[in-house]
């Protein structure tokens, strides 16, 4: 059974570990997360971008598909299905479609608005028992099509939106989705350090997973990141893996390739990914 995001990552920050989201795109993607988080015996997040819903032919077949193979794979960690870069809408769609979590992303309104519209959702979204993530300060490249500059969250404009009440905020701290650039100047640790005074227990989310050296990783759950988001570096995995397969040549005589066994070896590259970095957050054994 799905489960909303707010227990476990309450959890996270107390134990001073983070929970991992990661993002789905296929049925191949789930399977292999669900799989390694329940080895592994690790809460998880399932992410699923408006463009992933859109691409998994809608929200509902998301829940129906994520739902089904709880049951089937026997699942007992706690999963949570969470809207990525939620817009007003979609944010709407996914508390209709029985997500278990969403986030809002208005950090592109200005801050009055971005408070409106959260305060709103904030609503909705508990009414059904389910988490919401709000974003302050954009997190920087590009995702799915919209590109944040990667600007540093204002602490005070923070402690505004964790006081509506949202379950968990993400905070822009120079994190930028995709792979970094050889000049980035890294996390701004003061930044986060002065959002988690004013924020208190509030868990904080680091998006832009992938490609931030591990040492910063966990400086970062040290001052309450307790959600670490990681999309780019398993479509690498994945990429890489299938790439492989391909220029092995083992193909059915003439026939094209075995889809099965072409996509198995992408699943085992995602899994060790995600098996690395539940190890590197400290979410193993937390379930
Ligand atoms: P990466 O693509 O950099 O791993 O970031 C993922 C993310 O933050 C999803 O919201």
């Amino acid at each position: 059974m799905l489960v909303s995001a707010k227990e476990m990552l309450d959890k996270a920050k107390a134990g001073h570990y983070a929970v991992g989201q990661f993002n789905i795109n296929n049925l191949e993607w789930t399977k292999a997360i669900l799989q390694t988080a329940q080895e592994l015996n690790s809460p998880v997040i399932l992410g699923v971008s408006e463009g992933a819903g859109k691409y998994m032919c809608g929200y509902t077949t998301v829940v129906g598909m994520v739902n089904e193979m709880i049951k089937e794979l026997g699942i007992t960690v706690p999963v949570a299905l969470h809207l990525d870069h939620g817009s007003y809408d979609h944010c709407y769609k996914c508390i209709e479609a029985g997500f278990s979590s969403v986030m809002f992303d208005g950090s592109h309104y200005p801050i009055d608005e971005n408070v409106a519209k959260t305060k709103e959702l904030v609503a909705a979204a508990h009414a059904k028992g389910i988490s919401i993530e709000a974003e302050v300060g954009a997190i920087g490249g590009e995702e799915d099509g919209v590109i944040g500059k990667g600007e540093c969250a204002d602490p005070q404009e923070c402690k505004a939106v964790a006081d509506l009440g949202v379950d968990f905020l993400a905070a822009g701290i120079g994190n930028i989705h995709g792979k970094y650039p050889a000049n980035w100047e890294g996390l701004s640790f003061e930044t986060l350090d002065a959002i988690q005074q004013l924020t208190g227990d509030m868990p904080l989310v680091l998006h832009g997973g992938t490609g931030i050296p591990a040492d910063m990783i966990k400086k970062a759950i040290s001052l309450g990141v307790a959600k670490i988001n990681v999309n780019t570096e398993c479509q690498l995995a994945f990429a890489a893996a299938t790439r492989k397969y391909i220029e092995a040549g083992k193909d059915l005589e003439g026939k094209g390739f075995d889809p099965r066994k072409l996509l198995a070896d992408g699943t085992a590259a995602i899994k060790a990914t995600v098996k690395e970095k539940m190890e590197l957050f400290g979410s193993v054994g937390k379930a």
